[in-house]
């Protein structure tokens, strides 16, 4: 009976060892227990961020896709950041329109066209198209109720912006300032700040500018913008240059300014400007070329009001 016990015992004994060992190895597959939840934190949620509106003045010519590509880029990587781009013309373009079905962040697609008798060098530029941007940014958010957060940015097409100037703008009260690279005749213009405030400017450029800063150089809020509506950039008597100043003469002190980047310290956006397309030449020029030069030769022929402009080429 005792054997028959022993013999039954040992029969069984290595099916019970290894039913122990797949539980054990069952357990030990186990998902952890997920840590414990720390306890709700009580107090306010954070606010979310206030939403920059970049509004950015442009107009057809060759290079004009390769700026708007370069600036989607940026800006798509921006939190927030609506882009109200506003065309130099009398009705959208296809260009333009298909551009900015793909360009993967919230646009608005506005156009304006600059009157004929505006479009002469040593006028200012994109004027009407700023105002266009200023408007629906209004009219958008005239009827809701205040506080509104929002920051407002004159980005020009053609200028080249670092991911960090958005964090620093973010947080403007009223109105922001900081440096601006490649721009009034120096490597950058920049406020001169003392105490944490504004007191003067350094430029190689008019430095008698009430405002001494490129477009690029400032971002306002949108209280500020809705409380003074009738802030708009002005035509008439203004030069290139003092489009800056108008404007934030109209809204601001320099008292008032708030300095960014590190006490206007950093550089993080650049005036940067696309080379221009070869100068056409007339036909008296080319012809001068051609004798000093054989293997210069016409390519394109202008049209132009008195004469005949020539393109050329060097084909060795
Ligand atoms: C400088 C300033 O940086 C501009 O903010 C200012 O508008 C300009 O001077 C001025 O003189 O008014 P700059 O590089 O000389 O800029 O000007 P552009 O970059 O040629 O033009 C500024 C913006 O206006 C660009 O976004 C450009 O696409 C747009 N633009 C220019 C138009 O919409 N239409 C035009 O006929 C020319
Ligand atoms: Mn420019």
């Amino acid at each position: 009976m005792k054997s028959l016990l022993l013999s039954r015992f040992l029969l069984l004994l290595p099916w019970g060892l290894i039913v122990i060992l797949l539980l054990d190895t069952d357990s030990s597959r186990a998902p952890p227990a997920p840590p414990a939840r720390p306890p709700q934190q009580a107090g306010p949620r954070r606010p979310a961020l206030p939403p920059i509106y970049a509004i950015t003045p442009t107009y057809s010519r060759p290079v004009q896709k390769a700026e708007l590509t370069r600036l989607a880029n940026t800006f798509r990587q921006v939190a927030r950041l609506h882009w109200v781009l506003v065309e130099d013309a009398a009705r959208r373009s296809e260009l333009v329109s298909r551009f900015v079905a793909r360009a993967g962040l919230p646009c608005t697609h506005l156009h304006v066209p600059t009157p004929r008798r505006y479009k002469r060098p040593g006028l200012p530029r994109a004027t009407e198209q700023r105002n266009a941007g200023l408007a629906w940014l209004r009219q958008r958010h005239q009827h809701l109720p205040p506080p509104q957060p929002g920051v407002l940015f004159f980005a020009d097409d053609d200028n080249t912006y670092s991911l960090e100037l958005f964090e620093e703008m973010r947080t403007t009260r009223k109105v922001s300032v900081w440096p601006v690279g490649l721009v009034g005749g120096r490597r950058y213009e920049r406020p001169v700040v003392e105490n944490g405030k504004v007191v003067g400017w350094y430029t190689g450029w008019r430095a008698d500018r009430p405002f001494a800063i490129d477009m690029a150089g400032f971002a306002v809020s949108l209280q500020v913008i809705l409380s003074n509506p009738k802030a708009v950039f002005k035509r008439r008597g203004s030069q290139p240059g003092m489009q800056e100043s108008d404007f934030l003469n109209q809204i601001t002190t320099v008292e008032e300014l708030e300095p960014k980047a590190n006490n206007c310290t950093k550089v993080l956006v650049w005036h940067t400007r696309t080379e221009k397309k070869r100068p056409l030449l007339s036909k008296a020029g080319f012809a001068h070329l051609q004798s000093l030069l054989p293997g210069v030769w016409p390519v394109r022929r202008k049209q132009g009001k008195n004469r005949v402009l020539l393109n050329t080429v060097f084909y060795h």
